[in-house]
């Protein structure tokens, strides 16, 4: 049952010809009303596909919202507060990574997608966290300059026979920072039985405790799919809303109640509805650089 915003929502969206397009960690009441939600590469994949919609609103943080305008230039995507930001994306400013290109001229640049549109110009190939490992074995290089999440590269460096070199050094995400070993032994003293998931942001000796290191669709496909009931999971705390929604006879429990994305929080149902009523607020990026950004995303989708 809608609640009478929700309601208004879905009415405007209606009569504007838009589509929602939701990251996971939204909250439940945008959850809800959303066209498609998901993970970033099935939010890129989808926002690569839009066909007929005037105007689409995309609850995210910036890097997802300008992945999708850089797809789809000819259309009015918006953002329902501009000041959702990704704060891991801004650790890796342009000049930065420009100067690892000059240390490493033979690296291939493997961006992942939480990253700034002036960084995705200079990369070869972007990836999400769930095709990081495809995206990386994709390319002829050895030696690959892999940023900005550390925890990722390390991820990705167990996966694979190449050389991975994290740029900037200590890129990370700080709520995925949160998650401690500690926590997870007691986790698992107290839950026996239920497996552990765990986003590939995490830290490493967080990841080797997990069963399984999943992207945040990787975790909706898993827990429909598993035979077990009980999942503790660790990543940002309204993944478990969607689990829980989703698989109603099956215990989803955070691994920390607290691992809370207030960039992703910003959103509300009160801004959704005001970026449809007035549709804004509009996301632009730089001609020169969506183009490039675009062949590194395109280049993405192909090996997806
Ligand atoms: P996913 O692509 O797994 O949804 O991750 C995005 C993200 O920002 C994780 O913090
Ligand atoms: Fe960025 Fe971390 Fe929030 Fe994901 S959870 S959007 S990586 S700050």
């Amino acid at each position: 049952m809608f609640n009478d915003l929700q309601k208004e929502i879905i009415r405007l969206k209606e009569e504007k010809n838009a589509t929602i397009l939701v990251h996971n960690y939204q909250i439940g009441e945008i959850q809800e009303i959303a066209d498609f939600i998901g993970d970033s590469l099935e939010l890129c994949i989808k926002a690569s596909q839009i066909k007929d919609s005037d105007l689409v609103v995309f609850c995210g943080v910036d890097f997802m919202a300008e992945t999708a305008a850089i797809l789809n230039p000819d259309k009015k995507i918006v953002i329902p507060d501009k000041s959702s930001e990704c704060p891991m994306a801004n650790m890796l400013p342009v000049e930065e990574l420009r100067n690892a290109k000059k240390r490493y001229p033979d690296a291939a640049v493997v961006l992942y997608v939480n990253t700034l549109a002036e960084a995705k110009a200079e990369a070869d190939i972007l990836c999400t966290s769930a095709n990081a490992v495809k995206v990386v074995q994709s390319l002829t290089e050895d030696q690959i300059l892999f940023g900005p999440d550390m925890n990722l590269a390390a991820y990705v460096q167990q996966h694979v026979d190449k050389e991975i070199i994290p740029v900037p050094e200590g890129g990370h995400c700080y709520v995925h920072k949160m998650f401690n070993l500690g926590d997870m032994y007691f986790l698992r003293e107290k839950y026996p039985d239920a497996e552990i998931l765990v986003h590939p942001e995490c830290d490493p000796e967080v990841q080797e405790f997990a069963d399984h290191v999943l992207s945040t669709g990787g975790m909706v496909r898993h827990v429909a799919a598993s035979p077990k009931d009980t999942f503790i999971v660790g990543t940002e705390v309204d993944m478990v809303t969607r689990l829980r929604r989703e698989n109603p006879g099956k215990t989803i429990l955070p691994a920390l109640s607290d691992a809370i994305c207030e960039n992703m929080k910003l959103h509300t149902l009160e801004k959704v509805k005001n970026s449809l009523l007035n549709e804004e607020f509009v996301v632009a990026v730089d001609e020169e650089i969506a183009d490039k950004a675009r062949n590194a995303i395109e280049r993405m989708l192909e090996v997806s």
